[in-house]
């Protein structure tokens, strides 16, 4: 499926939509069914300071917790900014809870205050998996989150 295709998707299926957890959970199955390069698409919430908690998300199994000193989901929300990881194999702090990873993309979503109240984490098996037009429409989807958020 054309990037712009499944953004025009995703923000049609939830327009109006003010449900958080429904607006996940259907972000990422029209996500991970769209693409076949997204072998684990989910998201970790912010349920405490500094942790991350799993859900909802799509593939096989995931770390229940993430604290934010640790993976790529925890830089992406200690940083704030989205984190491109062609080679998981060469970030120190990559978390492998599937050993079939290769490759990752985290984007950030913050809240109207600009806090990190989730992460967007797609991995992938494929090293190098994410392109230019995958970052813009992930960070677009999250940036689309964020105003959902309450
Ligand atoms: N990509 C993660 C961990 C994998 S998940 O639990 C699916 C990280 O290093 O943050």
């Amino acid at each position: 499926m054309e990037y712009e295709e499944v953004y025009e998707k995703i923000t049609s299926i939830l327009d109006g939509e003010d449900d958080w957890i429904a607006a996940m959970a259907t972000v990422t199955c029209e996500l991970h069914n769209a693409f076949e390069h997204y072998h684990w698409t989910g998201f970790y919430r912010t349920t405490s300071p500094g942790v991350l908690k799993i859900g909802p998300y799509q593939g096989g199994h995931g770390c229940l917790y993430i604290p934010f000193d640790k993976g790529i989901c925890g830089a992406a929300a200690r940083t704030g900014e989205t984190q491109d990881v062609p080679n998981v194999h060469e970030r120190a702090e990559h978390i492998a809870c599937s050993s079939s990873t290769n490759s990752e993309i985290v984007v950030p979503i913050k809240d109207s205050n600009g806090q990190v109240v989730a992460v967007l984490d797609v991995d992938s098996d494929d090293f190098n998996a994410f392109s230019k037009q995958d970052i813009d429409l992930l960070e677009r989807i999250c940036t689309w989150l964020g105003t959902v958020y309450h």
